[in-house]
């Protein structure tokens, strides 16, 4: 298709977001907007993203630092809304100026969040007791907790020791108590890891402030050339008619907002599209155009967390947590066999079909089909009429002989108020309730579909589609009563199928 047709009369903000749980293959749809877009620009999230990244034949994956970079003609933001760690982004630079990619238009927002050691080690030691969600250990929600708390540091404090000293010994002061609260061998043991400065942050079991400040201070003579006023740089850009691509990170129904995700098993920034126009200082009316990702017709989750849908249920969730589970020993143990009936196995396969281990951890993520009242949820909880769908991976299930869409819940737990409404066991719920202990104990209903078996990763046009798959992507259409604009059913761009013909 033609990527200009994107970019349709009136449209000059464009968000792209991920209506599930993250990992849905949105890069390849924001690689494709941005061919003709000047500013790329990432607001939510840090370092628990993967962006994968081609250069000189080699494959990369970088966690701060988008995709988009290869583009060297465009401007690329880190915005506000971004856990920023630095010493990942200057690991991440390192990997550019190896790679001969020139990052001269990379712009980093001086009001991002600062994410510091003790962040990841307070991350880290929290997911060792019972407040556990299986988080990525990268110090996301205490960064955040710190913003809020009115404790936190942002970048621009790294280009002043004094206020950055004093900032981080008051942020300290109060972090010490909850850290002390923990057994100091596993505090020991967290800091030596590499993500946390292999040991240099702390000595003699406490930690080193004046290593951090002289770290910190280095980072910030680094990074000074790209620190600066973004969200001015973009409303700007906004009033110059620029044409910007809005990069979401992890999902909608990992939002930290209570009523969209499953808290407490999300991440914690807004993930859906008011945390993202927010993140890098816009409004969310400002957006023009909202492609909503979801994979489809089946779906996965990474962490702790209700999933409905799970193939295989407790015991898929309790595999994927097995540490030195991976697609190897998968490999080994369940050959793949897409017609098997065993649930749990036919989980695995359709893993190893979608490759569907984490970029950089390798952790398997848990599978299962499409929840339509989630996605119907999410696509309510955003209300927008501009938003759009766009179904990925779709090529991954052929040779399925059967294909199942949940369309709605049985409820099976204790009788719950939510609101003024009461769940009873044997409620039917078409729509998810954003509440994990109603999630947790909704039974998905079933539609089944017959699959396909020729292979649609060349499909041009949704005319040569089977007609099996149509008629699976129309009930997704009519279910959650929105348009899809596009399918991707492969990894490349050209892969990518224009639906509105349809
Ligand atoms: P955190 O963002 O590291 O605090 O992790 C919180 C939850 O969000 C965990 O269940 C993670 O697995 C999940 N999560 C964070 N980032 C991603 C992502 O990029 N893709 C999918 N899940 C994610």
């Amino acid at each position: 298709m033609e990527w200009s047709a994107i970019w349709s009369e009136g449209v000059n903000v464009l968000a792209v977001i991920c209506l599930q749980f993250g990992d849905t293959g949105k890069g390849k749809i924001v690689d494709l907007c941005a061919e003709e877009a000047d500013i790329i620009a990432r607001g939510t999230g840090g370092s628990n993203a993967g962006h994968t990244i081609c250069a000189n034949g080699r494959t990369h994956i970088t966690h701060i630092i988008p995709s988009s970079i290869s583009y060297t003609d465009k401007t690329h933001i880190i915005g506000n809304g971004v856990a920023f760690n630095p010493q990942i982004v200057i690991q991440e630079l390192q990997l550019l100026d190896d790679e001969k990619i020139s990052y001269d238009n990379l712009l980093i927002a001086l009001n991002a969040k600062l994410t510091l050691p003790h962040h990841l080690l307070i991350d880290r030691l929290k997911e060792k007791g019972s407040g556990k969600i299986g988080t990525t250990g990268q110090g996301i929600a205490p960064t955040y907790v710190d913003y809020y708390n009115r404790t936190g540091l942002m970048v621009n404090d790294m280009l002043n020791p004094d206020i950055f000293k004093r900032k981080l010994e008051r942020n300290l002061e109060y972090n010490q108590r909850i850290i002390a609260s923990y057994n100091p061998e596993d505090i020991a043991e967290i800091m030596q890891h590499p993500a946390l400065g292999s040991g240099i942050f702390y000595r003699n079991g406490s930690f080193d402030i004046d290593q951090i400040i002289a770290s910190y201070m280095e980072y910030g003579e680094r990074l000074l050339p790209m620190i600066t006023d973004t969200d001015k740089f973009l409303r700007k850009a906004v009033k110059n008619g620029k044409r910007i691509v809005l990069e979401g990170a992890q999902g909608a129904l990992l939002s930290i907002l209570l009523g969209l995700g499953t808290y407490p098993y999300v991440t914690s920034s807004n993930a859906s599209i008011g945390g993202l126009a927010e993140g890098v200082g816009l409004s969310v009316d400002e957006v023009d155009r909202i492609f909503g990702i979801a994979k489809a017709p089946y779906m996965t989750r990474v962490g702790d967390g209700p999933f409905p849908t799970e193939l295989g249920g407790a015991k898929s969730a309790e595999h994927c947590r097995t540490k030195g589970v991976n697609r190897d020993s998968e490999m080994e143990q369940y050959p793949t066999n897409l017609s098997i009936s065993d649930d749990f196995q036919l989980g695995v396969s359709l893993r190893q079909a979608g490759n569907e281990y984490g970029a950089t951890t390798g952790r398997p993520r848990r599978t299962g089909w499409l929840d339509l009242p989630l996605l119907l949820h999410a696509v309510n909880s955003i209300n927008s009429n501009k938003l759009e769908l766009v179904l990925t991976k779709l090529d991954v299930l052929t040779g399925y002989p059967r294909i199942k869409l949940c369309d709605g819940y049985s409820y099976e737990g204790p009788t719950q108020r939510y609101g003024g409404r009461i769940f009873s066991k044997g409620d039917i719920l078409t729509e998810a309730i954003p509440y994990a202990e109603i999630i947790e104990h909704c039974r998905p209903m079933y539609q089944e579909f017959p699959g396909w078996n020729i292979d649609i990763s060349e499909v041009e046009s949704v005319d040569d589609l089977p007609p099996q798959l149509v008629m699976i992507t129309s009930f997704i259409e009519r279910s959650v009563k929105k348009p899809i604009s596009l399918l991707s059913v492969g990894k490349d761009r050209e892969q990518t199928i224009d639906n509105r013909t349809h």
